[in-house]
């Protein structure tokens, strides 16, 4: 039986982690979940957000699911989900933003996958404070880092039948450091003559996505514009609820949500578990699981498609309803 680590979070990670693994359950796959809390809720017994054995649990088993986790403003705490990424060398986030069945949104063609580098750029975290009047922060983009985010985005495309692979930069204006990622990607490129090329800058390509998103297909960017486009594109499929993600690296991946741990909503039966499922579907499919998957999946959808919505998405159907339903079409 495969073994996956399960962060189950706090906040609604616990209640969407049940559900899910109750949908997994219901579709006859066995997992055997390596159940590791972190967050808010183990600092006071463990000291920190991300005990070691969380780590070591994700270096045995490869993969994790991971349900959001609160990072405490202003104690001193890093965010849980940039420690994990660096620990683990999670240099890719994969965000795939298509329509869901029924879920109405300004536009009926989305299907983008955002591949944002994960490591370096502005989240480098260098920063200085010049003088009282003046800040810094230092752009960090390494040819390395480059190169290989823009190999996962081909290899990606190539994998799931992609046509065009889309590179997002800033180049006029930052002509070495987003310039040195344009010249990685038209390096990489050359070995992918099956696969169209495009070069956009970031601001030209915020306003193309808001009128006519369905021209893009795979977007390659730097760490900082694939954080803001990542969202504006969940945004263009329905919002946090529903945006999935992923990250991942040469040995591990972690599939997690885009959105927080939702504390205004915590413990009110109320949350999607779509986001976390969707994410759950794109692990099955990284480790094989193509029938699990495309089962959950049709399940997923049928359920939206007979109008059952949690609240978010205009509905009252409650956490439980909502994964009742897809069960009972599993
Ligand atoms: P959030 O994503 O938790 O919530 C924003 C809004 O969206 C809230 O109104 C919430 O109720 C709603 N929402 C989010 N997910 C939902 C779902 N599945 N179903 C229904 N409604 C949903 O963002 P916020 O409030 O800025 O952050 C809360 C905490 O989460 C913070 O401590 C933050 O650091 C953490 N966080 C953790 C992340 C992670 O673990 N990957 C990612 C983003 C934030």
């Amino acid at each position: 039986m495969r073994r996956i680590t399960l962060i189950n979070g706090d906040g609604i990670g616990p209640e969407i982690s049940d559900a899910v693994v109750k949908i997994i359950e219901a579709s006859g796959l066995k997992i055997d979940w390596d159940i590791q809390t972190a967050g808010a809720d183990v600092i006071e017994k463990e000291g920190t957000p991300l005990p070691e054995r969380v780590l070591k649990s994700i270096k045995e088993n490869k993969i994790a699911l991971k349900a959001p986790v609160t990072t405490p403003i202003g104690k001193g705490f890093r965010s849980v989900n940039v420690q994990l990424r660096k620990a683990l060398d999670l240099y890719a986030n994969l965000r795939p933003c298509k329509n869901l069945p029924n879920v109405k949104t300004k536009f009926d063609n989305v299907d983008i996958v955002v591949v944002r580098e994960n490591t370096e750029d502005l989240y480098a975290g260098i920063e200085r404070q010049v003088d009282t009047d003046t800040a810094e922060s230092i752009k960090v983009i390494t040819r390395k880092a480059s190169e290989r985010i823009c190999k996962f985005a081909f290899d990606y495309a190539v994998k799931n039948n992609r046509k065009e692979v889309c590179v997002v930069t800033k180049a006029n204006i930052m002509k070495l450091s987003d310039g040195l990622f344009l010249e990685s990607y038209r390096k990489i490129a050359e070995n992918y003559p099956e696969i169209k090329k495009r070069e956009i800058l970031v601001d030209n390509l915020c306003m193309q996505l808001i009128q006519n998103p369905s021209q893009f297909d795979v977007l390659v960017l730097p760490n900082l514009y694939g954080d803001i486009v990542s969202d504006l594109c969940a945004g263009l499929i329905g919002g946090l609820g529903v945006a999935q993600g992923a990250n991942i690296g040469l040995d591990y991946a972690v599939f997690e949500p885009v959105h927080g741990s939702a504390p205004d909503i915590k413990g009110q039966n109320k949350a999607n578990p779509t986001a976390l499922l969707l994410s759950a579907i794109e692990m099955l499919k990284y480790i094989g699981e193509f029938s699990y998957a495309d089962r959950i999946e049709k399940a997923l959808f049928k359920t939206l498609a007979n109008g059952i919505f949690t609240a978010d998405l205009g509905g009252t159907a409650s956490t439980k309803d909502f994964t009742d339903a897809i069960v009972q079409n599993l």
